[in-house]
């Protein structure tokens, strides 16, 4: 299983520190590929904390160039010399407040491949579109511009909007649903079989019930990520086989 922790613009050196104290003895030789993915200036502590651990670190973005004249921008390429194995692309916050669009999202996690790094690519429709019946509409549009992509494995995370941060997470049938789409609509672009992640309001309570469900590969996790002994019990809510499924 794949279970990353996304700090969003949340945490401190010191609570990266403390966090870490806490986490990275408990995940020594679990079966599960554990991301943590704190903000930007926070990435080369991290790094040096979880150099020879269980633990990967990620990024929350990253340009779609690897070098340029794009100020204010972070490069792939930067990311992977700084020993930053993962990135996120596409997440929703992403898409709502700072321009993201399908096209872009999918560059970006072009360049990231290109770089070396491993891609948690987001999707998922708004609570309007889905009552409006269009969600796998919307999740085939985002996917689509994934065809740039070489047919290397990406991971996507399935993160319905109307569950980030608002502790209503999908019920395991919407959650199934939309998962078997987003493999089977990679399954036929040639992109193989597609690790597919669920993300909003994942916490300890409901980590079993979601990681348990058919086609789930693991977690994306906001808000409960912060807190080193609710993200724990949501590792440890995961089933035991080892790799991605
Ligand atoms: P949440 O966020 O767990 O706080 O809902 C998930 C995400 O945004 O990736």
């Amino acid at each position: 299983m794949i279970l990353a922790a996304n700090w969003k613009m949340h945490g401190s050196s010191e609570h990266l520190v403390s966090y870490c104290e806490a986490l990275l003895p408990r995940c020594e030789s679990l079966p599960h590929q554990i991301v943590l993915c704190p903000p930007y200036p926070l990435l080369p502590q991290a790094v040096m904390l979880c150099a020879g651990s269980q633990v990967q670190v990620g990024a929350q973005n990253c340009h779609w160039h690897q070098q340029g004249a794009f100020t204010g921008e972070v490069s792939p390429w930067l990311l992977v010399q700084l020993g930053v194995g993962w990135v996120v692309v596409g997440h929703s916050e992403r898409r709502q407040h700072f321009g993201e669009t399908d096209g872009t999202a999918a560059a970006r996690a072009k360049a990231a491949q290109e770089a070396g790094l491993r891609v948690i690519f987001c999707v998922g429709e708004t609570l309007e579109e889905r009552q409006r019946g269009e969600t796998f509409e919307v999740l085939q549009r985002q996917l689509h511009p994934l065809e740039v992509l070489a047919p290397t494995a990406v991971v996507v995370a399935y993160e319905p909007v109307w569950a980030i941060g608002t502790g209503h997470n999908a019920s395991p049938e919407q959650i199934q649903q939309a998962h078997q789409f987003i493999q089977a609509y990679m399954r036929e672009q040639g992109k193989g079989e597609v690790a597919v992640i669920y993300g909003g309001s994942v916490k300890p309570e409901n980590a079993a019930e979601i990681l348990h469900t058919p086609g789930v590969a693991g977690a994306l996790v906001g808000g409960a990520s912060l807190d080193a002994t609710a993200f724990w019990a949501i590792i440890q809510a995961a089933p035991q086989q080892g790799g991605e499924g």
